[in-house]
């Protein structure tokens, strides 16, 4: 079928300002939106930027708002966009976050804010056996939140960052938590600080725009609600936060 890209370009160094350049050609209608894109970059327009890696949906490098909708690229069919020949499909850079050329992103804030809530196993106490032994159930808490990419398309999604940029965002939350409910982890009290203040977890208003755009189907905003309860007991003393 015959689709044609209506892309959001913008090359600091030169533009004055973003603007849409379209591109028209013949696409597969199975074929994935990366497809398009890289025929183009190869065919059409060697200057065309955007970033990929994997082509599999692992990387999270791909990432990008399609139709108005954040989602990556290379899990996007044609004909999940456009349904009819001569059908346009507007491709634009993730929102928040500076353009370093077309659709490629400067990602750091996203990343800075992911550390900050220290993504890693916090542990100090001995191990007591070859390894600190978890049960199935007790992963189950978190697996989910295992799965994810770091793509950002969550953030970008979400309408809070629009209004209050220094809200630390779904993704980051989302990995809080993934630590917060793991058995073995001892960091809650390390963590606080990135989570309990009002551009922590507190700004989430439950729109649910990240949960559905998770090319993971990572319960993003079920994990952000536990994160607050957990917060809460804490707080009251009411309970075990594991
Ligand atoms: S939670 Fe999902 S949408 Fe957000 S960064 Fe991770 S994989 Fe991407
Ligand atoms: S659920 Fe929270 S984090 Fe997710 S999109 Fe809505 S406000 Fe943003
Ligand atoms: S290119 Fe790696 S996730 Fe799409």
């Amino acid at each position: 079928m015959k689709i044609t890209l209506k892309v959001k370009r913008y090359n600091p160094e030169t533009d004055d300002r973003p603007y849409d350049q379209t591109y028209t050609l013949e696409a597969d209608p199975n074929a994935r939106l990366l497809d398009a894109l890289m025929h183009i970059k190869r065919f059409q327009d060697g200057t065309l930027g955007f970033r990929k890696s994997c082509a599999h949906g692992v990387c999270g490098s791909d990432a990008m708002r399609i139709n108005g909708k954040d989602g990556l690229a290379c899990k996007t069919l044609i004909k999940d966009v456009a349904t009819k020949d001569g059908d346009t499909i507007t491709v634009e850079p993730l929102r928040y976050l500076p353009v370093q050329r077309d659709l490629i992103v400067d990602q750091k804030n996203f990343f800075d804010k992911y550390k900050a809530i220290k993504p890693f196993l916090i542990n100090t106490e001995p191990v007591a056996k070859k390894e600190r032994i978890q049960s199935q159930e007790e992963r189950m808490r978190f697996d989910d939140t295992t799965n994810c990419i770091l793509c950002g398309a969550c953030y970008s999604a979400c309408p809070i960052p629009g209004k209050l940029p220094a809200f630390i965002g779904p993704a980051a939350i989302a990995q809080a938590f993934r630590f917060l409910a793991d058995s073995r982890d001892r960091g809650f009290e390390e963590r606080l600080p990135a989570l309990d203040r009002p551009e922590g977890v507190w700004a989430c208003e439950n729109h649910f725009e990240c949960t559905r755009c998770c090319p993971r189907s990572i319960l993003i905003t079920k994990r952000i609600n536990q994160t607050k309860k957990m917060i809460e007991k804490h707080k009251t003393g009411d309970g075990e936060t594991h």
